[in-house]
């Protein structure tokens, strides 16, 4: 079988997993600030702060920007629940715009109709490995006054023109097993902001700031020695890990036929958290199960656009419609790029998407 993902763990990960549980320091310690400080310089931001998740790390990050109850928050409807969901945790409302067909990135000229007088924040997601249009949307945050939020869950070193995601506003990142690089659960927190840093690190941990002095509510989202000594050792093969999934995109943009491949737009680096393409006639469903039968793993990212979903439509009421994002559920199939995808498995995914797609 061929995954679609697969986590690349190796022997200098499982050593340094032995060292730390050796050291007697196995909560957070030495480890989870290295690992900081070696993130931080990959993104090319002043601070990183280690939390349990992409998820605890984004809520972290809107409550330190001060989003609460009677804000809103624009983002994409066309990502995975958690970037609307941590809006919703600190008592704030997702508002969506529309994505860009080609990029499957939030459309910026969507933006300033969305605005209101409670817009409080941009949350950007750099869906699959590809930067959304930052010039575009930090002109209109700057113009509005808002808050920018990059959520980079999936996008570790991509680059927007010679920048990496995560170093525009406050950046989000993802650490779980499936992505570009992996802490077994983990997320991290980058900006430029001393008071974002120390903002971030009081929540993250019971609002202490003083020892047992607790002035605001916090949460215990502190990331372990364990965890980050896998994400540390993991950050140092993020290059070779996304060069490799960047070579792979490159054999199936030029094999692969009756598809439509993912675009790079001029001056971006796309790093292929995942590789996704469109599929017009209609067969998009009866690809996959012929990819499964031929132990090709693939997968709908995403078939129901978050404003869709059960829960955002009886229970929160968002009744508008989204085409593109639509569209794209009907549309999009992900298939196996990460570096364990041998030249063998590519000439495989080609000879039988080609043969379905009956353009051999
Ligand atoms: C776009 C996006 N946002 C947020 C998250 C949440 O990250 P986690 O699963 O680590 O909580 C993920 C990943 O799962 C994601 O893909």
């Amino acid at each position: 079988m061929i995954n679609i993902a697969k986590p690349m763990i190796g022997e200098e990960e499982k050593q340094a997993v032995i060292a730390v549980l050796d050291s007697g320091i196995i909560a957070q310690g030495p480890r989870v600030k290295a690992f900081e400080e070696a993130f931080a310089q990959m993104c090319g931001v002043s601070y990183c702060i280690a939390t349990t998740s992409g998820t605890t790390a984004l809520h972290t990050a809107m409550l330190a920007h001060g989003i609460g109850p009677g804000d809103e928050v624009i983002t994409s409807p066309f990502t995975f629940i958690a970037s609307a969901n941590s809006v919703l945790y600190t008592g704030a409302r997702p508002v969506f715009v529309d994505i860009d067909p080609e990029t499957f990135n939030m459309n910026p000229d969507l933006l300033e109709a969305a605005i209101t007088p409670q817009t409080k924040a941009i949350l950007p997601v750099h869906l699959f490995g590809l930067s959304c249009d930052m010039d575009s949307i930090l002109a209109v945050a700057e113009k509005y006054g808002l808050v920018v939020i990059e959520d980079a869950c999936q996008s570790h070193g991509a680059l927007y023109k010679d920048r990496r995601v995560g170093s525009f506003g406050t950046g989000v990142f993802s650490f779980y097993p499936t992505k570009n690089m992996t802490s077994a659960e983990g997320g991290m927190i980058s900006t430029n902001d001393a008071s974002i840093d120390e903002e971030c690190r009081v929540i993250r941990q019971h609002g202490m700031r003083r020892r047992y002095f607790h002035d605001e509510l916090g949460f215990n989202f502190r990331m372990t020695d364990v965890h980050a000594a896998i994400g540390h050792e993991q950050l140092k093969k993020l290059e070779r890990f996304n060069a490799a999934r960047r070579q792979n995109t490159q054999f199936l943009n030029a094999q692969l036929r009756g598809v439509i491949p993912p675009c790079e737009p001029e001056g971006l680096q796309h790093v292929y958290h995942q590789y996704t393409v469109r599929v017009t006639d209609g067969r998009r469903d009866a690809l996959r199960s012929h990819l499964q039968e031929h132990g090709i793993g693939s997968e709908v990212y995403y078939p129901v656009p978050v404003h869709q979903q059960k829960f955002y439509v009886e229970e929160l009421g968002y009744h508008d419609s989204m085409p593109e994002a639509e569209r794209a559920s009907r549309e999009v199939l992900s298939l196996p790029v990460h570096p364990a995808v041998s030249p063998a498995d590519l000439e495989v995914i080609v000879s039988t998407v080609n043969g379905f797609m009956g353009v051999n």
